[in-house]
Protein backbone atom coordinates (compact mmCIF):
# COMPACT_ATOMS: atom_id res chain seq x y z
CA UNK A 1 0.00 0.00 0.00
CA UNK A 2 1.87 2.64 -1.28
CA UNK A 3 0.97 6.35 -0.43
CA UNK A 4 1.82 9.09 -2.75
CA UNK A 5 0.82 11.75 -0.32
CA UNK A 6 3.52 13.59 0.71
CA UNK A 7 2.21 14.60 4.22
CA UNK A 8 -0.21 12.71 7.02
CA UNK A 9 -2.72 14.85 8.78
CA UNK A 10 -3.62 13.16 12.10
CA UNK A 11 -7.21 14.35 13.20
CA UNK A 12 -7.89 14.72 17.08
CA UNK A 13 -11.52 14.95 18.59
CA UNK A 14 -11.91 16.30 21.46
CA UNK A 15 -15.28 17.89 23.26
CA UNK A 16 -16.48 18.19 19.72
CA UNK A 17 -13.57 20.36 18.94
CA UNK A 18 -11.40 19.30 15.94
CA UNK A 19 -7.61 19.40 15.20
CA UNK A 20 -5.63 18.43 12.52
CA UNK A 21 -1.49 18.03 12.31
CA UNK A 22 0.43 16.61 9.87
CA UNK A 23 3.60 14.89 9.84
CA UNK A 24 5.78 14.71 6.42
CA UNK A 25 5.42 11.34 4.82
CA UNK A 26 6.36 9.55 1.40
CA UNK A 27 6.99 5.96 2.75
CA UNK A 28 4.43 3.08 3.03
CA UNK A 29 0.97 3.20 4.81
CA UNK A 30 2.09 1.75 7.85
CA UNK A 31 4.87 3.09 7.93
CA UNK A 32 2.89 6.46 7.88
CA UNK A 33 0.67 4.85 11.19
CA UNK A 34 3.48 4.34 12.96
CA UNK A 35 5.12 7.55 12.75
CA UNK A 36 1.72 9.01 13.24
CA UNK A 37 1.07 6.92 16.27
CA UNK A 38 4.47 8.58 17.29
CA UNK A 39 3.26 11.90 16.90
CA UNK A 40 -0.07 11.76 19.19
CA UNK A 41 1.34 10.05 21.71
CA UNK A 42 4.05 12.37 21.69
CA UNK A 43 2.11 15.52 21.51
CA UNK A 44 -0.16 13.88 24.25
CA UNK A 45 2.86 13.54 26.27
CA UNK A 46 4.06 17.20 25.91
CA UNK A 47 1.88 19.99 27.71
CA UNK A 48 3.18 21.84 24.21
CA UNK A 49 2.59 20.00 21.39
CA UNK A 50 3.31 22.46 18.45
CA UNK A 51 0.86 25.45 17.55
CA UNK A 52 -2.50 23.61 16.25
CA UNK A 53 -2.80 21.66 19.91
CA UNK A 54 -3.75 24.63 21.73
CA UNK A 55 -6.74 22.66 23.10
CA UNK A 56 -6.82 22.01 26.99
CA UNK A 57 -6.87 18.24 27.74
CA UNK A 58 -9.52 17.57 31.08
CA UNK A 59 -8.18 14.55 32.14
CA UNK A 60 -4.62 16.25 33.42
CA UNK A 61 -1.72 14.71 31.91
CA UNK A 62 0.30 15.65 34.69
CA UNK A 63 -1.75 12.92 36.64
CA UNK A 64 0.79 10.44 35.26
CA UNK A 65 4.29 11.89 34.94
CA UNK A 66 6.88 9.65 33.73
CA UNK A 67 5.47 6.89 31.58
CA UNK A 68 2.45 5.85 30.38
CA UNK A 69 0.79 2.49 29.94
CA UNK A 70 -0.26 2.38 26.34
CA UNK A 71 -2.40 -0.70 24.96
CA UNK A 72 -2.30 -1.86 21.53
CA UNK A 73 -4.95 -4.16 20.19
CA UNK A 74 -4.74 -5.47 16.76
CA UNK A 75 -5.32 -8.92 14.97
CA UNK A 76 -2.41 -11.47 14.90
CA UNK A 77 -0.62 -12.19 11.81
CA UNK A 78 0.20 -15.83 12.89
CA UNK A 79 2.14 -17.06 9.98
CA UNK A 80 1.72 -14.20 7.63
CA UNK A 81 3.08 -12.05 9.94
CA UNK A 82 6.60 -13.13 9.01
CA UNK A 83 5.38 -13.00 4.91
CA UNK A 84 5.95 -8.98 4.96
CA UNK A 85 7.89 -7.04 6.82
CA UNK A 86 5.94 -4.12 6.13
CA UNK A 87 2.77 -5.76 8.01
CA UNK A 88 2.91 -3.28 10.89
CA UNK A 89 -1.06 -3.26 11.56
CA UNK A 90 -0.45 -6.79 13.30
CA UNK A 91 -0.31 -8.02 16.95
CA UNK A 92 3.29 -9.48 15.63
CA UNK A 93 4.58 -6.04 14.72
CA UNK A 94 2.43 -3.58 16.47
CA UNK A 95 3.10 -0.96 14.74
CA UNK A 96 6.40 -1.34 14.68
CA UNK A 97 6.56 1.65 17.61
CA UNK A 98 7.63 -0.60 20.70
CA UNK A 99 10.99 0.20 20.49
CA UNK A 100 10.50 3.87 20.17
CA UNK A 101 7.85 3.60 22.95
CA UNK A 102 9.88 1.40 25.54
CA UNK A 103 13.27 3.90 24.85
CA UNK A 104 11.20 6.65 26.49
CA UNK A 105 10.04 5.22 29.15
CA UNK A 106 6.50 4.11 28.36
CA UNK A 107 4.96 0.50 28.65
CA UNK A 108 4.02 -0.96 25.53
CA UNK A 109 1.32 -3.58 25.73
CA UNK A 110 -0.28 -6.01 22.44
CA UNK A 111 -2.43 -7.85 22.45
CA UNK A 112 -5.35 -9.36 19.99
CA UNK A 113 -8.16 -10.47 22.77
CA UNK A 114 -10.76 -7.80 23.22
CA UNK A 115 -14.18 -9.04 24.19
CA UNK A 116 -15.56 -10.35 26.98
CA UNK A 117 -15.01 -9.76 30.70
CA UNK A 118 -11.85 -11.99 31.13
CA UNK A 119 -10.34 -10.43 28.08
CA UNK A 120 -6.61 -9.33 27.86
CA UNK A 121 -7.70 -5.71 27.11
CA UNK A 122 -10.08 -5.90 30.13
CA UNK A 123 -7.22 -6.26 32.63
CA UNK A 124 -5.69 -3.51 31.41
CA UNK A 125 -8.67 -0.90 31.38
CA UNK A 126 -8.32 0.40 34.98
CA UNK A 127 -4.63 1.88 34.32
CA UNK A 128 -3.99 2.60 30.49
CA UNK A 129 -3.37 5.85 29.61
CA UNK A 130 -3.50 5.16 25.66
CA UNK A 131 -5.25 3.08 23.70
CA UNK A 132 -4.29 2.53 20.38
CA UNK A 133 -6.20 -0.08 17.88
CA UNK A 134 -7.16 -0.59 14.14
CA UNK A 135 -11.18 -0.22 12.39
CA UNK A 136 -10.08 -4.05 10.89
CA UNK A 137 -10.00 -5.51 14.74
CA UNK A 138 -11.63 -2.57 16.66
CA UNK A 139 -11.50 -2.58 20.51
CA UNK A 140 -14.63 -1.36 21.19
CA UNK A 141 -14.27 1.65 23.77
CA UNK A 142 -18.00 1.59 25.64
CA UNK A 143 -19.17 3.82 28.50
CA UNK A 144 -18.45 1.46 30.70
CA UNK A 145 -14.78 0.82 29.79
CA UNK A 146 -14.51 4.22 29.58
CA UNK A 147 -15.93 5.17 33.67
CA UNK A 148 -13.50 2.15 34.83
CA UNK A 149 -10.34 3.49 32.65
CA UNK A 150 -9.29 6.45 35.41
CA UNK A 151 -5.93 7.15 33.85
CA UNK A 152 -6.99 7.12 29.61
CA UNK A 153 -6.28 9.88 27.88
CA UNK A 154 -5.97 9.29 24.08
CA UNK A 155 -7.80 6.66 22.21
CA UNK A 156 -6.30 6.62 19.01
CA UNK A 157 -7.32 4.70 15.71
CA UNK A 158 -4.31 3.69 13.45
CA UNK A 159 -7.12 4.21 10.19
CA UNK A 160 -9.96 5.71 9.98
CA UNK A 161 -13.46 6.03 11.69
CA UNK A 162 -14.19 5.66 15.77
CA UNK A 163 -17.46 4.16 15.35
CA UNK A 164 -15.93 1.74 17.63
CA UNK A 165 -15.92 4.64 20.27
CA UNK A 166 -18.49 5.78 22.33
CA UNK A 167 -17.54 9.68 21.22
CA UNK A 168 -20.14 11.08 23.67
CA UNK A 169 -18.98 8.93 26.94
CA UNK A 170 -15.29 10.25 25.38
CA UNK A 171 -16.20 14.02 25.16
CA UNK A 172 -17.62 13.47 28.55
CA UNK A 173 -14.68 12.50 29.94
CA UNK A 174 -12.35 14.50 28.20
CA UNK A 175 -10.86 12.34 26.47
CA UNK A 176 -8.82 12.89 23.06
CA UNK A 177 -10.30 10.76 20.41
CA UNK A 178 -7.77 10.32 17.34
CA UNK A 179 -7.40 9.12 13.77
CA UNK A 180 -5.34 8.97 10.90
CA UNK A 181 -6.64 11.14 8.48
CA UNK A 182 -5.97 10.12 4.78
CA UNK A 183 -4.75 6.51 5.52
CA UNK A 184 -6.17 3.89 3.43
CA UNK A 185 -7.90 6.14 1.17
CA UNK A 186 -6.82 4.47 -2.04
CA UNK A 187 -6.75 1.05 -0.83
CA UNK A 188 -10.60 1.64 0.20
CA UNK A 189 -11.24 3.59 -3.13
CA UNK A 190 -9.70 0.90 -5.14
CA UNK A 191 -11.41 -1.35 -3.18
CA UNK A 192 -14.61 0.04 -3.73
CA UNK A 193 -14.18 0.01 -7.69
CA UNK A 194 -13.18 -3.48 -7.72
CA UNK A 195 -16.84 -4.68 -6.00
CA UNK A 196 -18.50 -2.02 -8.12
CA UNK A 197 -17.09 -4.36 -11.28
CA UNK A 198 -17.57 -7.68 -9.77
CA UNK A 199 -21.25 -6.96 -8.57
CA UNK A 200 -22.33 -5.40 -11.76
CA UNK A 201 -21.14 -8.16 -13.91
CA UNK A 202 -21.93 -10.91 -11.48
CA UNK A 203 -18.60 -12.17 -11.40
CA UNK A 204 -18.53 -14.01 -8.17
CA UNK A 205 -21.26 -17.01 -9.57
CA UNK A 206 -19.07 -17.10 -12.39
CA UNK A 207 -16.05 -17.92 -10.55
CA UNK A 208 -18.00 -20.38 -8.91
CA UNK A 209 -18.64 -22.35 -11.58
CA UNK A 210 -15.13 -22.68 -12.98
CA UNK A 211 -14.07 -23.55 -9.39
CA UNK A 212 -16.85 -26.39 -9.43
CA UNK A 213 -15.74 -27.47 -13.12
CA UNK A 214 -19.24 -26.02 -14.62
CA UNK A 215 -19.82 -23.45 -17.48
CA UNK A 216 -23.36 -22.35 -17.86
CA UNK A 217 -22.81 -18.91 -19.38
CA UNK A 218 -26.51 -17.79 -19.48
CA UNK A 219 -26.62 -18.15 -15.44
CA UNK A 220 -24.26 -15.45 -15.10
CA UNK A 221 -25.43 -13.43 -18.38
CA UNK A 222 -28.96 -12.97 -17.27
CA UNK A 223 -27.53 -10.41 -14.44
CA UNK A 224 -23.80 -9.13 -16.34
CA UNK A 225 -24.67 -5.39 -17.03
CA UNK A 226 -22.39 -2.99 -17.99
CA UNK A 227 -21.28 -0.43 -15.87
CA UNK A 228 -20.79 2.44 -19.07
CA UNK A 229 -23.84 4.11 -18.86
CA UNK A 230 -24.65 3.34 -15.52
CA UNK A 231 -25.36 6.38 -12.67
CA UNK A 232 -23.45 5.90 -9.56
CA UNK A 233 -23.80 7.76 -7.05
CA UNK A 234 -21.50 8.19 -3.83
CA UNK A 235 -23.27 9.43 -0.55
CA UNK A 236 -19.96 11.34 1.28
CA UNK A 237 -17.53 12.59 -1.53
CA UNK A 238 -14.79 13.65 0.98
CA UNK A 239 -11.49 11.70 0.28
CA UNK A 240 -12.11 8.40 -0.33
CA UNK A 241 -15.72 9.27 -2.56
CA UNK A 242 -13.18 12.30 -4.45
CA UNK A 243 -10.84 9.06 -5.27
CA UNK A 244 -13.59 6.83 -6.51
CA UNK A 245 -15.11 9.55 -8.90
CA UNK A 246 -11.66 9.93 -10.20
CA UNK A 247 -11.55 6.19 -10.82
CA UNK A 248 -14.60 5.37 -12.52
CA UNK A 249 -14.64 8.66 -14.77
CA UNK A 250 -13.25 6.41 -17.58
CA UNK A 251 -16.04 3.98 -17.50
CA UNK A 252 -18.47 6.48 -18.53
CA UNK A 253 -21.13 6.37 -16.39
CA UNK A 254 -23.10 9.53 -14.71
CA UNK A 255 -21.73 10.01 -11.48
CA UNK A 256 -23.45 11.95 -8.60
CA UNK A 257 -22.51 12.74 -5.08
CA UNK A 258 -24.23 13.30 -1.82
CA UNK A 259 -22.47 15.45 0.96
CA UNK A 260 -22.82 18.15 3.04
CA UNK A 261 -20.20 20.13 1.03
CA UNK A 262 -19.80 20.87 -2.57
CA UNK A 263 -16.68 19.68 -4.02
CA UNK A 264 -13.85 22.12 -5.50
CA UNK A 265 -15.76 23.57 -8.97
CA UNK A 266 -12.25 21.91 -10.52
CA UNK A 267 -12.25 18.68 -9.36
CA UNK A 268 -15.93 18.74 -10.03
CA UNK A 269 -15.27 19.69 -13.59
CA UNK A 270 -12.50 16.75 -13.84
CA UNK A 271 -14.75 14.11 -12.76
CA UNK A 272 -18.04 15.16 -14.15
CA UNK A 273 -19.82 14.35 -10.90
CA UNK A 274 -22.68 16.41 -10.28
CA UNK A 275 -23.84 17.59 -6.91
CA UNK A 276 -26.78 16.38 -5.66
CA UNK A 277 -28.21 18.47 -2.41
CA UNK A 278 -31.20 16.01 -1.73
CA UNK A 279 -30.08 12.37 -1.38
CA UNK A 280 -33.61 10.87 -1.39
CA UNK A 281 -33.34 12.25 -5.21
CA UNK A 282 -30.42 11.00 -5.55
CA UNK A 283 -30.45 7.32 -4.76
CA UNK A 284 -33.88 7.40 -6.46
CA UNK A 285 -31.22 8.12 -9.82
CA UNK A 286 -28.70 5.83 -9.09
CA UNK A 287 -28.26 1.87 -10.55
CA UNK A 288 -25.32 1.67 -7.80
CA UNK A 289 -25.00 3.70 -4.50
CA UNK A 290 -21.39 4.09 -2.44
CA UNK A 291 -21.46 4.72 1.21
CA UNK A 292 -18.37 6.74 2.06
CA UNK A 293 -19.52 8.90 4.96
CA UNK A 294 -18.05 8.29 8.87
CA UNK A 295 -20.46 5.91 10.59
CA UNK A 296 -22.01 8.84 13.41
CA UNK A 297 -25.14 8.78 15.40
CA UNK A 298 -26.58 11.30 12.18
CA UNK A 299 -25.43 8.52 9.82
CA UNK A 300 -26.85 5.55 11.29
CA UNK A 301 -30.08 4.22 10.66
CA UNK A 302 -30.48 6.75 8.08
CA UNK A 303 -32.70 6.12 4.68
CA UNK A 304 -29.55 4.57 3.67
CA UNK A 305 -30.34 1.04 4.82
CA UNK A 306 -33.54 1.05 3.50
CA UNK A 307 -32.51 1.92 0.17
CA UNK A 308 -29.76 -0.49 -0.03
CA UNK A 309 -32.07 -3.17 1.20
CA UNK A 310 -35.01 -1.92 -1.75
CA UNK A 311 -32.21 -1.97 -4.78
CA UNK A 312 -30.63 -5.37 -3.68
CA UNK A 313 -34.35 -7.34 -3.39
CA UNK A 314 -35.25 -5.50 -6.87
CA UNK A 315 -31.78 -6.26 -8.57
N1 LIG B 1 -11.67 0.51 7.17
C1 LIG B 1 -10.83 1.31 6.56
O1 LIG B 1 -9.70 0.99 6.24
C2 LIG B 1 -11.24 2.66 6.24
C3 LIG B 1 -10.29 3.48 5.69
C4 LIG B 1 -10.68 4.72 5.36
C5 LIG B 1 -11.96 5.13 5.62
N2 LIG B 1 -12.87 4.31 6.17
C6 LIG B 1 -14.27 4.74 6.42
O2 LIG B 1 -14.70 5.59 5.38
C7 LIG B 1 -15.20 6.82 5.94
C8 LIG B 1 -14.92 7.98 4.99
O3 LIG B 1 -13.53 8.17 4.86
P1 LIG B 1 -12.92 9.46 4.18
O4 LIG B 1 -11.44 9.37 4.33
O5 LIG B 1 -13.48 9.66 2.82
O6 LIG B 1 -13.49 10.58 5.14
P2 LIG B 1 -13.64 12.15 4.84
O7 LIG B 1 -13.78 12.80 6.17
O8 LIG B 1 -12.57 12.63 3.94
O9 LIG B 1 -15.03 12.24 4.05
C9 LIG B 1 -16.26 12.02 4.66
C10 LIG B 1 -17.28 12.88 3.92
O10 LIG B 1 -18.56 12.61 4.46
C11 LIG B 1 -19.24 13.84 4.56
N3 LIG B 1 -20.28 13.70 5.59
C12 LIG B 1 -20.11 13.36 6.88
N4 LIG B 1 -21.29 13.32 7.51
C13 LIG B 1 -22.23 13.66 6.60
C14 LIG B 1 -23.63 13.79 6.64
N5 LIG B 1 -24.33 13.55 7.75
N6 LIG B 1 -24.28 14.14 5.49
C15 LIG B 1 -23.59 14.38 4.34
N7 LIG B 1 -22.26 14.26 4.24
C16 LIG B 1 -21.57 13.90 5.36
C17 LIG B 1 -18.19 14.86 4.91
O11 LIG B 1 -18.59 16.19 4.58
C18 LIG B 1 -17.00 14.39 4.09
O12 LIG B 1 -16.94 15.00 2.82
C19 LIG B 1 -14.45 6.95 7.27
O13 LIG B 1 -15.15 7.70 8.21
C20 LIG B 1 -14.33 5.51 7.72
O14 LIG B 1 -15.48 5.13 8.44
C21 LIG B 1 -12.52 3.08 6.49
Amino acid sequence: MVNNGTEIPIMLIQRSRTFRFRIRNSQLTAMALKRVASSAIRALGSSSAGSDSSITLTRSLHASAGGKKIVGVFYKANEYASLNPNFLGSAERALGIREWLESQGHEYIVTDDKEGPNCELEKHIPDLHVLITTPFHPAYVTAERIKKAKNLQLLLTAGIGSDHVDLKAAAAAGLTVAEVTGSNVVSVAEDELMRILILVRNFVPGHQQVIKGEWNVAGIAHRAYDLEGKTVGTVGAGRIGKLLLQRLKPFNCNLLYHDRLKMDPELETQTGAKFEEDLDGMLAKCDVVVINMPLTEKTRYSRLEIYVIISVSNE
